[in-house]
């Protein structure tokens, strides 16, 4: 790390957070056997500062995407509290959750189906805007000026969607995210739809953009590979429970979760032969997929896939503690090195 990242970093530490999320529970559904369940968000904590990026990682229908929500306000959270900059942003009304529009963007995966195929980019840029009050010719100005600032020409403002490749349209949602000037973005799995080349330029368009603009971002995605590009900072998910959370090296390259250690192993890397090999140390490194029960609600979500589970495991949930650099939820952290986890390229 270079002399001037290195002080970026220790101003990024020391910022107050820009959105703070504490003991976060999400429920669907309000029926008898809904409030049975385990619940899609269970206690989950975590903040994000200026400047900052924190990756949310975790197999499918693990709950990412529901935090992603709670904090937009899309999906009302159980219990727990969401601040931005400090404020209570919980239980905002539908008005208060118009202002906050400005302050708190999102991308989606899928450039094509969130933006209006009939709409130029022009228009869908300026809404956000118009809602603000802003000029009909300062708001074209500013979104010419932020179709620019993720490198594509002015004149992309006239055309339509279908005008534009993947890669060149979710640059235009991340203009639309960036056009009031937010704070907060939630990038939920902004290049899972794209080809590996294209990832890596629209990557490092983000992380230009959050350093320039000081923005925080909430990084979802299930491939670490692609967090550890460009998160600082990583929150591994499991049945929305909280697994592992740290910074981004040591959880990658040393996980002290036996999950992280199972999703560092499957993590993708482009050349076959050495895809072969890490499938090979991922199967004999003993970890359960198929026909395994439900966790007990009281135990440790992962204790039916875990090869490291014990009688403690199935029977108490355990809670996150300091294991190496990063905080995890295991009862035997001490023991995960023995896995000989295979690091993500
Ligand atoms: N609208 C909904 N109603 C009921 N259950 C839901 C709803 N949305 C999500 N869930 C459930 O909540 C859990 C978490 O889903 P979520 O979409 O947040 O996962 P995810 O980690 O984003 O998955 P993916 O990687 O597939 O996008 C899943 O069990 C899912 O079935
Ligand atoms: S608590 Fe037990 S079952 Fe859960 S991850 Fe740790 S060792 Fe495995
Ligand atoms: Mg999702």
């Amino acid at each position: 790390m270079s002399a001037a990242s290195g002080t970026r970093t220790t101003e990024v530490a020391a910022a107050a957070p820009a959105l703070e999320v504490t003991d976060l529970v999400v429920r669907y559904g309000t029926s008898r056997k809904a409030r049975l369940a385990p619940p899609a968000i269970d206690r989950v904590t975590f903040d994000i500062r200026p400047g900052e990026t924190l990756g949310l990682v975790g197999e499918s229908g693990s709950g990412k995407s529901t935090i992603g929500k709670s904090v937009l306000g899309l999906q009302p959270p159980t219990s727990g509290t969401v601040l931005l900059h400090g404020r209570d942003i919980t239980k905002a009304s539908l008005k208060e959750r118009r202002g906050l529009a400005v302050d708190l963007r999102v991308v989606f995966q899928d450039p094509y189906s969130s933006l209006n195929p009939s709409r130029t980019i022009g228009q869908t840029l300026v809404e956000p805007l118009a809602v603000l009050g802003v000029r009909r010719a300062e708001a074209l100005q500013r979104a010419r000026a932020t179709l620019e600032s993720v490198g594509l020409p002015a004149d992309a403002a006239d055309r339509y969607p279908a005008q534009f490749s993947g890669g060149q349209r979710q640059r235009i949602a991340i203009a639309r995210a960036l056009v009031c000037d937010p704070k907060v973005v939630v990038l939920d799995e902004p290049v899972s739809a794209l080809d590996l080349s294209t990832q890596a330029t629209v990557l490092n368009l983000l992380a230009d953009l959050r350093d320039q603009r000081d923005l925080a971002f909430l990084f979802i995605a299930h491939d670490l590979g692609v967090v550890r590009f460009l998160a600082q900072r990583v929150v591994v998910l499991y049945r929305g429970q909280i697994m592992e959370s740290g910074p981004v090296e040591p959880v990658t390259q040393g996980p002290q979760h036996p999950y992280t250690v199972a999703l560092t192993a499957a993590a993708p890397v482009p050349r076959p032969a050495e895809q072969a090999a890490r499938r090979e140390a991922r199967e004999a490194l003993g970890f359960r997929t198929a026909g395994v029960a439900a966790p007990a609600a009281a135990g440790c979500p992962f204790a039916p896939r875990c090869p490291l589970v014990t009688d403690v495991c199935r029977a108490e949930r355990p809670p996150l503690r300091h294991a190496g650099d990063s905080l995890s939820a295991c009862h035997h952290a001490e023991r995960v090195p023995s896995l000989r986890p295979v690091p993500v390229p």
